[in-house]
Parts: C-alpha cells; structure tokens; sequence
C-alpha cells in the first residue's frame, strides 16, 4: 500500500491566497451588484510594457520558422538573458556573479518553494514573523518545520523573528542558531526595508554560524533610497553564505507570463559541496526550463527601451501606494511602508483583529485587502494593502475606506 507524504496533513487551512479568493468569490456571488475592488493578492494590472511584447512577437515568429525554432532551453537557461542580468543587475551595481550562477527559473514563488530540495530534512529554518507564507509552508510540506501548534499558530520547530512597529518591522538577529534564514527586502508583506548596514550584520552572522542567508529581492525594483541595497552580495562575504531569488512578476509584469531567477555562488558551499552544482544538479532533473519566448520577453526587459518602460511602470505603482499611505494617514490610520515597497501595512483600527478588519472592509467598502495575520502570528491586528491596482481603482478604494472610517 502507498504512503502519502503526511507532512501536508500538518499544514493548517489552504494557501492564504486561495482562502481569500474562495471568501471574495463568496461574497461577490452572495452581492452581485458590489463591485469589488482588489488589493489583496499582489498581483500586477498593468499590461505588458510594449518593447516586452514586441520581443515576444518577434520570438513567436521564430518558432514558426524551422531555420531559428528552438526546442529545449539550456538547463541553467539562455546565456542571452543571463549575461543581461549579470550585466544590468549585477555587474552595474559593483556586483560580479558569472552566468553559471544565474539560474533561470518561472518564478521567485517556485524559486523559493524548490530550493529546499538541496537542504536537509534536519535544517532548522529562521523565518520574519509576518512572512510571505511559501517559505514556511514549503518547509512543513518537506517535514522541516516539527508540528502545527494551532493554538499559538506556530510550528515547533521554526525559529520566528518577530517583525514589530517597534523595530520598524524589520527582525533583530535570532538568540538561537538557525540553518537557514529567510529573508525578504523590500519586504513582503510589511514593506520595510534594511540598509546595507544592517544587512551586513545578516550577512556576518550567517558566515559565522555557518547558515545559509535565502534572499529574496523580489522587490528590489521599488527601492527609492540610496542606502537600501538592491541586491545581498553588495555586502561583503555574501557569496559564502547567501543564495538571492530574483522575478519579473513585480518590476516587470510577468506574474501571468512566469520568469524569475536564481543565484547560487560558487563559493557557497557545505563542507566541499558546492551548493551551486546541487541546484545545477536539481534544475536539470526537474525543471524543464522557462520557455524561449519567455526568456526573450525576459531579454527585452534589459534593453534601453525596456528599461525606461519598466520603470514607467514601476512609479506607477508607486503613486499608488503613495496615495494609499497618505490617505489612509489622512484618515487617522497607522501606516507604514509603501516608500520602497509595492505593500502598506496598516493597523487595524479598533483593535479589530486582521480577518475582522477583512471581512468589515469587504462588506463595507467591498474592499479586498489581506489580513496581516495570515502572514504569522506578530502580523495579528495588521492588515496589507497592494499598490498592484489601477490609479483609478485605487483612489476609489480609499475614497471608500475614508468614507466608513
Ligand atoms: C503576494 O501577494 O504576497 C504575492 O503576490 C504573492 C506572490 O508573489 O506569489
């Protein structure tokens, strides 16, 4: 008789954003004539920048010609796009990394969620209490994390770092040693940021304890100060304990066309094994690699014009988010992030807890935000909101958030 693997038995409820989108379909089905405005999953509206489908039709028609049609993608994926990234996000920042340490993959969610195939079992992780869920429920689902403690909505085995106004939402290093430490900046769900600085402290107990540092810079696009680094290997000594997930989804509008990547230094390494080739290893087995098309989307991104049209972009959502702190501020709320960050972190008012303030928001605003406690236990009583919407969209739910306060 088979055996399922009973770790996923341990996880509580469904994926955060599956149980908002069951509660709003709910709701919608039950009022028809609401109509409902989403900022809850962070997901993009705008189209895709126009140098990006240009490259996209351009690589359709490749593939419809024998002479330029591509098959299989290279296992790491097309040294076109990699030595882009090793140039543009890299390179120019004073950054070296070679392309054999580029991973192209569909996505920082996938990213983040498979990398733990090359740990073991017995790693005990570090995450931010709020955190980006995938990280931890990835781990439960490889049996990392002990057992589910509903009461306190916890696992035991977890080392949590708790993300607190009083710390400007950003974690303290942990009095326990972890193996592996999350961490995300710009930060998804809170908005904060570090500075160089404060990374490096990261950066220096990782290399000390021997942890390995899982960076995701999802959000690095959204940094609007100087001393906020865009990338963890600006700190000295971060290619021997850090390994960075990087997308498209956010700076360029890829979360409905998929690509993101990984990178892995060589010098990152347990005892003699190089991490690098582990995941060289891992990706060649079981992913079949993102597809041409997508990668010369990807390439687009890089060019003169994609730049500027990304970056259009990218202070598109950050008028937006500008107009979300300062009117829910106007309005008497505590907000933060939001300045290098695409999310606003909002307390609830009243002491309402966060699924509280979620369903107050979506009967009487039809507003759809996310509960600040669905990201862990410290982010009870918070409630996130996206820059991710359309400007007129967004003026209109605060208008109505004001108008219920
Ligand atoms: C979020 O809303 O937290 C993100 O959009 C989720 C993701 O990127 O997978």
């Amino acid at each position: 008789m088979f055996e399922i693997n009973d770790n996923y038995l341990k996880l509580p409820g469904s994926y955060l954003f599956s149980t908002i989108g069951k509660k709003v379909n709910a709701f919608t089905q039950a009022n028809p004539d609401k109509p409902i405005i989403r900022l809850g999953i962070g997901d993009v509206t705008l189209p895709l920048c126009p140098k990006v489908i240009e490259a996209l039709h351009s690589a359709v028609d490749e593939m419809a010609d024998a002479s330029t049609f591509k098959g299989y993608a290279p296992d790491l994926g097309y040294e076109f796009l990699r030595s882009a990234i090793a140039n543009q996000d890299y390179r120019a920042r004073g950054v070296e990394i070679e392309i054999d340490e580029i991973f192209i993959s569909d996505g920082a969610k996938s990213d983040s969620g498979n990398i733990g195939d090359i740990f073991s079992v017995n790693n005990k992780i570090a995450v931010c209490d709020p955190v980006y869920p995938v990280y931890v429920d990835t781990n439960a689902m490889s049996g990392r994390t002990g057992e589910y403690m509903a009461k306190e909505e916890r696992w035991s085995n977890v080392i949590y770092m708790p993300c607190l106004e009083e710390n400007n939402f950003a974690p303290k290093l942990p009095s326990e040693t972890p193996d592996m430490i999350y961490l995300c900046f710009p930060n998804n769900p809170t908005g904060s940021t570090i500075s160089k600085e404060e990374l490096q402290k990261w950066v220096d107990f990782a290399n000390e304890k021997g942890a390995v540092i899982i960076y995701d810079a999802a959000y690095e696009a959204y940094i609007s100060q100087e001393n906020v680094p865009h990338s963890i290997y600006e700190c000295q000594g971060a290619k021997t304990c850090a390994i960075e997930l990087r997308s498209f989804s956010k700076n360029a509008g890829f979360t409905g066309t998929r690509l993101g990547f990984t990178v892995i230094p060589k010098e990152l390494k347990s005892g003699d094994v190089a991490l690098n080739s582990l995941w060289a290893r891992r990706h060649g087995t079981k992913f079949n690699g993102a597809p041409y098309i997508i990668q010369k989307a990807g390439e687009a991104v890089y060019t003169e014009e994609g730049q500027a049209q990304v970056k259009e972009q990218v202070a598109y959502y950050m008028n937006n988010a500008k107009v979300i702190r300062e009117g829910l501020a106007d309005a008497g709320f505590r907000v933060s992030g939001g300045v290098d960050a695409p999310y606003i972190w909002l307390k609830t008012p009243d002491n309402m807890t966060s699924w509280e303030f979620f369903d107050y928001l979506l009967e009487r605003a039809n507003v759809v935000g996310t509960p600040g406690s669905g990201f862990g236990p410290s982010g009870e009583g918070y409630f996130r909101l996206t820059a991710f919407g359309t400007y007129e969209n967004t003026l209109a739910a605060i208008e109505r958030i004001k108008n219920i306060k």
